[in-house]
């Protein structure tokens, strides 16, 4: 395919002609990109913010993202957004209607563009070959094969969901079996936004990364994808690489920042049992340039859809490609991962004089990190489901978590199983024999603990999942306290 020739139905597409001798020189750009339509399938954590952003910063292309979910679809549509990010409500309120849509209908959208993203969801597989490691990637092949369906015209396909490498052969051998007379590039542009900082990581991020085949349509392509970039993102963060470097850096990257994650906190638990401080620690390595100071909070666990899926997915590959000890070595970051979860619950049965039973539990956060509303891999899932095993009864309370959400996390209902949903911190710690802090939210730190510590059963303990709190300060109020990695 030759992108000089791209069959675009709009017949507006004079960024494609003018695209190689103009690229680079951003005051051509928005006359460009005039008529340009993009589509992305899935509207969730990523493709929702992410088209946000787009849409924003380049207001002469029209956004449309598609889900078949609904519901989903309708609360994009409504003052209420299924998706909670700072920042992200005023700028959907700001482009939708105008240049960001919110449909179902996900032929139309497919049919229209010149650019489709795919940000579907690429779960770990949960049965059949590479169950409980590979991605399941039948969301991602049935977009393409939709889009091969639906014709409308030659495309650039965009992967934006994170997937193993070599997945983009997949799908451009499904787009070209569809011999349908158009011609579609391929072309991986991972996202690297966090949770909780996304409008942040859209607007400044640390890079933006396009891999596409190395031919002439291909580095065409990538250099179509990144000049939408380039309306906002300064040149040199925009990286441009073949596609299977593309795919496996997003993987490579997840799995480093887990990395770190899980060698901080298993230095935590030798903290403990040395009276070292990890948070000492952690300050005294993160000084060193080598190492730096990010990344490296000790903390009950991480979470999220993502790094677990990843590495997991990550170590299957290694395994596909007969590099077994490569996989082990991965495998280690999850298994350390979740070690943090059991010596967290552990360590407040000990406290608690062997036993919670029947005891309440104040549960404070139930997300995976703060300013989301996200729960997926949440480290209070399993805190929580260990302590139920344990027949203690939790009262839980997180600002922007659905009560709903927390119930069928931990597959019960309201009144059932010990579980309470609090609406507010007080409420859930009133006659606790104990609070755990599972995420970090800011306004943990303003509670009136005298208060809080006058309501409950004494002694009164607090474990300090996050190390957010001034521990001394509450050991004064008369609180037993812990914190991760505090010996
Ligand atoms: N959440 C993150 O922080 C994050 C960050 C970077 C990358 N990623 C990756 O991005 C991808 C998407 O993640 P997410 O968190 O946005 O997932 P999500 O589950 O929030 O959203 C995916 C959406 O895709 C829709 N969908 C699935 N198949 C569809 C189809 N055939 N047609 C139309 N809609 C369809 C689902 O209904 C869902 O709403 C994943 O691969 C993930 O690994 C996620």
């Amino acid at each position: 395919m030759d992108l000089l020739k791209l069959n675009c139905h709009t017949g507006n597409f004079l960024y494609f002609k003018s695209f190689r001798i103009k690229y680079g020189s951003r005051r051509f750009l928005p006359q460009k990109f005039l008529g340009m339509k993009i589509c992305c399938i899935g509207a969730g954590y990523v493709g929702g913010p992410t088209m946000a952003m787009i849409a924003d910063k380049c207001e002469d292309i029209q956004v449309t993202v598609v889900d078949l979910n609904a519901e989903r679809v309708d609360g994009w549509n409504s003052d209420d957004l299924p998706v909670f990010e700072p920042g992200l409500t005023e700028i959907v309120l700001r482009r939708r209607g105008k240049n960001l849509f919110f449909t179902t209908a996900v032929e139309d959208g497919i049919r229209e563009a010149d650019v489709i993203f795919i940000s579907v969801n690429t779960p770990t597989k949960t049965s059949g070959v590479g169950a409980g490691k590979a991605a399941d990637l039948r969301y991602v092949e049935s977009c393409a094969r939709q889009i091969a369906e639906v014709g409308g015209g030659d495309k650039i396909v965009v992967e934006k969901s994170t997937v193993p490498v070599r997945t983009a052969h997949s799908v451009q051998e499904i787009l070209s079996s569809a011999e349908n007379g158009h011609s579609y590039q391929v072309i991986s542009n991972p996202e690297f936004l966090a949770e909780g900082t996304a409008m942040k990581d859209l607007e400044k991020p640390d890079r933006v990364l396009v891999g596409g085949t190395v031919t002439p349509e291909g580095r065409a392509a990538v250099d179509v994808i990144a000049s939408i970039y380039a309306q906002w993102v300064p040149q040199e963060r925009i990286i441009k690489t073949n596609l299977w470097s593309s795919e496996l850096s997003k993987l490579t990257a997840n799995a480093f920042l887990a990395q770190r994650v899980s060698s901080i906190n298993s230095i935590s638990a030798l903290c403990e049992a040395t009276g070292a401080d990890v948070d000492e620690v952690s300050h005294a390595i993160g000084a060193d340039s080598r190492i730096g100071p990010k990344f490296l909070k000790s903390s009950v666990g991480f979470g999220g859809s993502c790094f677990q899926k990843d590495i997991l997915n990550l170590t299957y590959l290694c395994e596909h490609f007969g590099l077994p000890e490569i996989a082990e070595y991965w495998t280690k970051v999850v298994e350390m991962n979740d070690l943090q979860k059991k010596r967290f619950v552990t360590r407040m049965i000990d406290a608690m004089f062997n036993t919670v039973s029947e005891k309440k539990i104040a549960v404070l956060g139930y997300a995976f990190k703060k300013d989301t509303n996200d729960v997926r891999e949440s480290p209070a899932i399993d805190v929580c489901r260990y302590l139920l095993d344990e027949t203690a009864e939790l009262r839980v309370y997180d600002p922007k978590v659905e009560p709903e959400t927390i119930l069928s996390t931990l597959g019960t209902k309201e009144g059932e199983d010990s579980v309470s949903i609090c609406k507010d911190p007080y409420e859930a710690c009133e006659g606790s024999h104990a609070i755990a802090v599972l995420t970090e939210w800011d306004e943990f730190n303003d509670l009136d603990f005298a208060k809080i510590h006058a309501q409950m059963k004494q002694p009164a303990f607090l474990f300090d999942g996050r190390n957010v709190l001034d521990l001394k300060a509450l050991e004064e109020i008369g609180f037993r306290t812990y914190g991760i990695g505090k010996g």
